[in-house]
């Protein structure tokens, strides 16, 4: 039984029907196995996370990637059923900046107040409250026995700062992004005026730039340091689906064939030259949770292609609210992969697979987290027309479609054998290596 003082939160979020990944933890088995693995990875001097989605393609049993995620990504329950070790990384984090930044006196005092930022998803499609709140707590615990003498709060982002010398704040993207202001001189984000030593979430810079708080582009590093977001130096490269597969020759996954294309006749030429090759899948930039991303299948027409090309766009405008359009492009186009099936009473399941790499400087921690098995069987006749028959992150919710990353004999029905899963825990590190040093981070 896991009984400790996160129960009650995942009790309410369970409630609301949010997914309950800490379910599928077993520290014991975790251990057994050695999870988390340790990889030195020198060239990592920051602390920061990122989680590698890998299927295993049904024609050549080979892993491929769909996309990385960045620390706003979930599923670090699932190990041991809690998060600690990713809430001890993001406060050593927050102390490193918060001193870099001059903002600590030599006894530890932090000068004057200091904000730490955790943002999730917009309410309406946040499902992932089990896992994050209870972080946020862990979190706030470690950042005190880290910085001991500071006064310290846990603050919802629709209430106002007290007296503490450090407020943890907690709260939806656009609530938190309401209070976020770029200090033009200092290129310090700073939360109702304070300084900000630490943000969990990439996502609030789209979210500063669709407000018009920030303008987007090349100039956006110009004009706002990105040193205080967990992982910063991939802040660019997990909004770029594209660039993410050009980082993979030579880690031991093969990039998929993608395209970009910045006008709806240019998407629609490549979507058409690419289709001669199979199904592509099309994604907006910079977003998650599924939203905007479609297939199209090589016997539609042009006007079925261009209506998948604009509903890319609308479902985003449709999640962010107005102005969304301003970051969702270029369209980007993957081909599709079909995985191996995951065999259910009703058919054959796609699956993905997610990898967590967790890392601080010269390290890296690896463990798989969980499988996410399609709701519906995949029928190659029908499957443009049914999302459930291919996008596995909408399933997280019914317990029989999400699988421990820990059950050896799930993992071997799809293909995995103890060879290529080491394979891809070392390409998703050094996935990360290569990022890390070879990406500008806007
Ligand atoms: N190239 C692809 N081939 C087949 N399925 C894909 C491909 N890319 C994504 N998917 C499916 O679509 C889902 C959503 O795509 P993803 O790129 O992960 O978007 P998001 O960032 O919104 O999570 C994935 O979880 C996967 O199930
Ligand atoms: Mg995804």
């Amino acid at each position: 039984m896991h009984s400790d003082r996160h129960q009650l939160t995942r009790i309410i979020f369970a409630g609301l029907n949010h997914i309950d990944e800490w379910r599928l933890g077993n520290p014991l088995l975790a251990a057994s196995k050695g999870y988390p693995r340790k990889f030195a990875a020198e060239m990592l001097d920051d602390f920061g996370m990122v989680f590698v989605d890998v299927v295993l393609d049904h024609r050549t049993g080979r892993p491929v990637c769909h996309e990385v995620n960045g620390p706003n990504g979930v599923g670090s329950d699932a190990l041991t059923g809690e998060s600690s070790l990713r809430a001890d990384n993001e406060a050593r984090q927050a102390v490193c900046r918060a001193t870099e930044l001059g903002l600590v006196s030599s006894v530890g005092r932090v000068k004057s107040p200091v904000v730490t930022i955790h943002a999730h998803q917009h309410w309406k499609a946040f499902r992932t409250g089990c896992e994050f709140y209870a972080r946020v707590a862990d979190f706030a615990d470690c950042l005190a026995r880290y910085m001991p003498g500071n006064d310290m709060c846990l603050r919802g982002a629709t209430e106002s700062l007290g007296s503490e010398h450090i407020s943890v704040v907690a709260g939806d993207v656009p609530a938190v992004a309401a209070k976020l202001e770029v200090n033009t001189s200092s290129r310090r984000l700073e939360y109702d005026g304070r300084p900000v030593v630490f943000i969990g979430n990439p996502n609030l810079l789209p979210e500063l730039v669709r407000i018009g708080k920030l303008s987007g582009g090349p100039r956006l590093a110009e004009s706002v340091d990105l040193r205080v977001f967990h992982a910063w130096r991939l802040l660019r490269v997990i909004h770029d689906k594209a660039l993410q597969q050009q980082l993979l020759p030579g880690t031991g996954i093969d990039p998929l064939r993608c395209f970009e294309a910045y006008t709806p006749e240019e998407a629609l030429t490549r979507t058409r030259e690419s289709l001669a090759h199979g199904p592509i899948v099309l994604k907006p930039n910079g977003t998650s949770g599924g939203t905007g991303v479609h297939v199209v299948v090589p016997e539609m027409t042009d006007d079925d292609i261009a209506s998948r090309l604009k509903a890319v766009v609308a479902d985003c405008v449709a999640k962010y609210g107005p102005n969304a359009e301003a970051t969702v492009l270029p369209w980007r186009g993957f081909e599709f992969v079909r995985s191996t099936g995951y065999p259910l009473s009703d058919g054959e399941h796609l699956w993905d697979l997610r990898i967590a790499v967790l890392f601080e400087p010269g390290m890296a921690h690896v463990f798989p987290v969980s499988m996410r098995i399609t709701p519906k069987p995949f029928d190659p006749r029908t499957f443009h027309l049914d999302r459930d028959q291919w996008v596995s992150n909408v399933s997280g919710r019914n317990g029989s479609l999400l699988l421990s990353g820990l059950d050896d004999e799930a993992l071997q029905i799809v293909g995995w054998t103890s060879g290529k899963l080491e394979q891809a825990f070392q390409a998703a590190v050094g996935w990360t290596m290569k990022a890390w040093d070879e990406v500008l981070p806007i």
